[in-house]
């Protein structure tokens, strides 16, 4: 089926929270849902509409797969504490690096958290919270790129012809499916979330496994994820769509201390873009290129070589898996 897309030039935000709540509650009925809040945009708007709807009939879970950035699970939680919004965390990092062994294809590693989020986790919290409906966040991209073979985005499934309910035994609702993420950072401001909160960089759904080429292990993941501390600090203010560090699977040769090091190989990429469609990279300094390369391999020992992207997309994609 066709999704009708909704222009940020036709958008009334306050329009579209109330017919969305609207329709939420008629959907949903006298049953109980529950989302999953990683603290991204989507799943964020997802989260207050829902229980602008719902109220205590939507259970919010954030998921700790072991792929998120440092200290993330715990700060998502105190923000929505702060909105009136109980947060639970589920600690699920087993499930999800079992299912990562051994998996190096993109798009297997892709498959291999999708069915651990889908099939593993949500499925089990679905039935113990005898719920009927998972609410996710969905957008007109994800859906774009996904049918059209680019990259498996985790949370599609309806337009690959995969029925939910038959999948995993429960229905999916995207609110946001019409969508694009300029559109949902004005849902995200009309409906009272921090700035921090409504204009937040995207981050994918296989989080920091999309930003390990080869296989992920919780070495490689820790390694990542402290070049992303020190990427998402020094570029903050640069006013781009996204950034990121990659951790690539080949080694190179590097000097530490007059002797030979055969370490790993940090990219850094910076874009620029509206809707993550297309993008080119910042034309960022070469002092700030500088800095990144020497807090990198200062404060990573194990990292011996920082390069930055300078392609555009396409032919590269936003992040590296
Ligand atoms: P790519 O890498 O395809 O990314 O150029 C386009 C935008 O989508 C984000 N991204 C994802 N978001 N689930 C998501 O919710 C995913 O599986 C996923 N993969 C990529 C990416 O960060 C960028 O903003």
């Amino acid at each position: 089926m066709e999704i009708k897309e909704i222009i940020l030039e036709e958008l009334t935000p306050k329009k579209f929270i109330e017919e969305k709540v609207k329709d939420i509650s008629s959907k949903v009925g006298s049953n109980f849902a529950i989302n999953a809040l990683s603290g991204g945009v989507d799943s964020s708007v997802v989260t207050m509409l829902g229980h602008e709807a719902l109220g205590a009939k939507l259970k919010t879970y954030f998921i700790d797969n072991g792929l998120m950035r440092e200290g993330e699970p715990e700060h998502v939680v105190s923000i929505y504490k702060n909105l009136g919004v109980n947060v639970e965390i589920i600690d699920a990092k087993k499930v999800f690096f079992d299912a990562l062994k051994n998996v190096t294809d993109p798009e297997e590693k892709r498959e291999a958290v999708t069915s651990s989020f889908y099939k593993n986790v949500f499925g089990k919290l679905v039935k113990n919270n005898n719920a009927k409906y998972l609410f996710q966040g969905t957008i007109l991209t994800d859906v774009d790129e996904t049918v059209a073979g680019i990259k498996r985005q985790h949370n599609v499934f309806e337009q690959l012809g995969i029925d939910p309910e038959e999948a995993f035994g429960y229905k999916i609702l995207e609110p946001l499916v019409q969508l694009r993420k300029p559109a949902v950072r004005e849902v995200g401001k009309a409906l009272g979330l921090p700035e921090e909160i409504y204009n937040r960089p995207p981050f994918p759904g296989p989080a920091l496994a999309a930003r390990v080429i080869g296989e992920v292990s919780p070495e490689k993941i820790e390694t990542v994820r402290k070049a992303t501390v020190i990427v998402e600090e020094e570029l903050k203010n640069s006013g781009a769509f996204q950034y990121l560090a990659i951790l690539h699977e080949d080694k190179v040769t590097g000097i530490r201390d007059g002797n030979r090091d055969f370490g790993s190989q940090i990219e850094i990429r910076c874009w620029e873009s509206k809707d993550a469609r297309t993008g080119s990279p910042t034309r960022l300094s070469y002092d700030i290129l500088e800095r990144l390369a020497e807090r990198i391999t200062t404060e990573i020992p194990k990292v011996v070589s920082v390069t930055y992207n300078i392609t555009k997309k396409p032919p590269s994609t936003i992040e590296a898996v």
